[in-house]
């Protein structure tokens, strides 16, 4: 999750009466995924261990079913039929064969903006969040997971989301669709002071879009993208030294990296 996500989350939840229990399970989905690096892999394991969460916490309170947000590009670009497999969704193409829970999907058939319009309709508070995929930062990590790397994603998606915010209620520029930092397992060489750092590299990611199946990059403005160039490689001195801004549209890009 990102930063203080969970609370947030939970907050919400108990705001609207309803009794949440939130599980932390963070070990075993980072001992599951050790030395995996390709993506599919990850999400088709995080799929498999996210159910398995489930069903160990359904036996502890019999729960017959699990109420799942999928929403329609989640099953489009899972593949299937003449459809290619463009990513297998942690909550489609990544769940086993073998589950005992029964699945109930009731947003299905539904893009992303009818979904918000649907929550405003019944007033959400989460209607304008910006999206973040099922498979959490695992997504925005690429290369190997370790609670490091993790934490260091975390850390720069948080600066580029608030100093994005604070741009946008400055009137700086407009807020875009989705804003967040990727971690690349590029290393490169860079200086600290007169100290040589062969740090990785963030990606920051910003995108106009209405539905999330095609969307174009934000023309952020190049001072804004310095001040969080700087920020980035201020507070993950020693791990990160580079940053670079994707100006890529969706297509050929997807949104996330990963
Ligand atoms: P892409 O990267 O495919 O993303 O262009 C389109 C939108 O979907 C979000 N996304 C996900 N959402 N589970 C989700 O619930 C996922 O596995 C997932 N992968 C990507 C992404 O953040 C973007 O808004």
């Amino acid at each position: 999750m990102r930063k203080n996500e969970s609370n947030e989350v939970s907050e919400m939840f108990s705001e609207m009466g309803i009794n949440l229990k939130v599980v932390d399970s963070s070990d075993r989905f980072f001992k599951s995924l050790e030395g995996i690096t390709d993506p599919e892999e990850k999400r088709k394991i995080i799929g498999e261990q996210f159910i398995r969460v489930f069903e160990e916490e359904q036996n502890k309170c019999s729960a017959k079913f699990l109420i799942q947000g999928t929403i329609a590009p989640d099953w489009i670009e899972s593949g299937g039929g003449e459809r290619d497999i463009i990513k297998s969704h942690h909550n489609v193409g990544g769940i086993p064969d073998d589950i005992s829970l029964q699945i109930i999907e009731p947003l299905r058939e539904f893009y992303k903006d009818e979904i918000r319009e649907i929550a405003r309709k019944i007033g959400i508070k989460s209607s304008e969040r910006q999206p973040f995929p099922g498979p959490g930062l695992a997504v925005r990590v690429l290369g190997e997971l370790t609670p490091k790397r993790v934490e260091t994603c975390r850390s720069a998606c948080y600066i580029v989301e608030t100093m994005i915010v604070d741009a946008a209620k400055n009137g700086r520029c407009d807020l875009p669709w989705q804003y967040f930092a990727s971690l690349l397992p590029v290393r490169s060489v860079g200086v600290h002071g007169d100290v040589r750092v062969h740090g990785e590299t963030i990606v920051v990611r910003a995108v106009k879009s209405i539905d999330g199946m095609s969307a174009k990059y934000s023309t952020l403005p190049h001072d804004l993208l310095a001040e969080i160039s700087t920020e980035i490689t201020n507070s993950l001195k020693g791990h990160v030294n580079r940053v670079v801004y994707d100006i890529t549209h969706k297509p050929p890009g997807t949104i996330e990296w990963e």
